[in-house]
């Protein structure tokens, strides 16, 4: 551990300390004074003046093209488990155990697709509910460690979200397809960032085909193959895929001046003896297609891998064991991608993506946010929403069906001892 406190690394290719220069605030200022109301929407302002001359945020790469922000090596405070049901569990119940695959695998993907697969009903909207319940459970554990630092909001942290809200974050900048709609509510400090689905994203959800379908399914039967329940047992290919079971590890870091607790689904650990402590000792497991020719390659390194890359350095997940299938969902090979190992791999890539432009945008967003959001009411949310090629904007709803701090949650917070929940 350095005189900064917790351990950190270099950049880009995984954590550091450094601090950003006047300069880069002073030659680079992404807030604009412009202001692009939502059409036929609620309420549309900033209504303090302080939040004025913040009314839109731009998502272009160049403004973010900075020294990589401080990002603390992310701690796990704690995890929980989702079973067959989707019930919480305040454990790790549902951790899974990483088994090497064999150097010529021949993993059948669309095995069990038509009857051994309990898919999760992704109609259903959970918002933060596991992690509410996480915090609710654990309140005198994170408020007791608040107590040392006595000038830190109750619970000790300013923004609480899932991992994959800031991975949609980080991406921002280079994506090009899908827009986004983020809910955010103060209450007692914090800040809850929570993700709306948008319309397009609905149509694509409940017109999604037999083919799309299927294929959302190869990833969940990779996991299959690699993973064993017990941690002296063998994966069992013969089994019922369901989705519906996670395990969630809840990790906190910094982010520049931002101090953040977010969950994010975790596939499986190293069962080693010499395994080191959690996170590093997660791996996530990812499907891809083939890597046949050169283009393809480039369009791996500089689409997919942003994804891979954003979605595992954030809760500081080391690596990734990626299966690479032909067209019929065989998995003819695997390979170990180190993250910090990423940023090597992309850099002969022209037109590609950069880990601190996708750093500092998301510092920045969060920024705008806390500047914005002033008012600490768990009945007032505002909607932040981003479609590509546009910049950030936001609207107010209050008493609205954008509320999502549910009341078991805000009374658990308010009262002193914990809810059922
Ligand atoms: P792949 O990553 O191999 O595609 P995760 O990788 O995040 O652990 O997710 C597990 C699997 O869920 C994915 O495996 C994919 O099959 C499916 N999945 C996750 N997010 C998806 C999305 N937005 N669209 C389609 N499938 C998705
Ligand atoms: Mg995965």
């Amino acid at each position: 551990m350095d005189k900064h406190g917790p351990k950190v690394h270099r950049p880009p290719s995984s954590y550091q300390n450094h601090k950003r220069t006047s300069n880069d605030t002073l030659s680079a200022n992404p807030v604009h004074k412009s202001f692009r109301p939502n059409q036929g929407g609620p309420t549309l302002c900033p209504p303090e003046s302080s939040a004025s001359s913040r009314q839109t945020l731009s998502t272009m790469r160049q403004l973010y093209e900075k020294d990589f922000p401080v990002y603390k090596q992310p701690v796990e405070v704690g995890s929980f488990s989702l079973d067959s049901e989707r019930r919480f569990f305040n454990d790790a119940r549902q951790i899974r155990y990483y088994v090497e695959p064999p150097p010529r695998p021949k993993f059948d993907l669309r095995d069990g697709y038509k009857d051994r697969f309990v898919k999760r009903d992704d109609g259903v909207k959970e918002k933060l509910d596991h992690i509410l319940r996480w915090i609710l459970a654990n309140k005198s554990k994170l408020q007791s460690s608040v107590a040392a630092a006595s000038s830190s909001p109750a619970l000790g942290v300013d923004i609480v979200t899932w991992r994959g809200h800031l991975t949609k974050l980080l991406t921002t900048p280079y994506e090009t397809r899908e827009g986004w709609l983020l809910a955010a509510t103060l209450f007692r400090g914090t800040l809850y960032l929570s993700e709306v689905e948008t319309e397009a994203s609905r149509l694509d959800r409940v017109n999604c085909n037999e083919r799309h379908q299927e294929m959302m399914y190869w990833g969940y039967k990779f996991e299959q193959y690699l993973c064993a329940d017990d941690i002296k047992g063998s994966p069992n290919p013969g089994g019922v895929v369901n989705t519906n079971e996670a395990f969630c590890t809840v990790v906190q870091t910094k982010l520049a001046d931002h101090k953040l607790l977010f969950s994010g689904e975790v596939d499986c650990r190293d069962r080693g003896p010499k395994a080191p402590a959690a996170p590093a000792c997660y791996v996530e497991l990812k499907t891809s297609a083939e890597i046949c020719t050169p283009k393809q390659r480039s369009n791996f390194h500089r689409f997919k891998l942003l994804k891979w890359w954003a979605q595992s350095f954030l809760p500081g997940v080391p690596r990734i064991v990626a299966g690479f299938r032909d067209p019929d969902g065989l998995v003819i090979g695997t390979e170990t991608i180190h993250i910090s190992k990423i940023s090597h791999l992309i850099k002969n890539e022209s037109n590609c993506w950069k880990p601190t432009v996708c750093m500092n945008f998301c510092c920045e967003f969060l920024s705008f946010v806390r500047t914005v959001v002033r008012e600490d009411n768990p009945r007032v949310v505002h909607l932040f929403s981003w479609d590509p090629h546009q910049d950030v904007t936001y609207s107010v709803h209050r008493d609205s069906t954008y509320c999502f701090l549910p009341p078991w949650y805000v009374e658990g917070m308010t009262s002193s001892s914990t809810s059922p929940h």
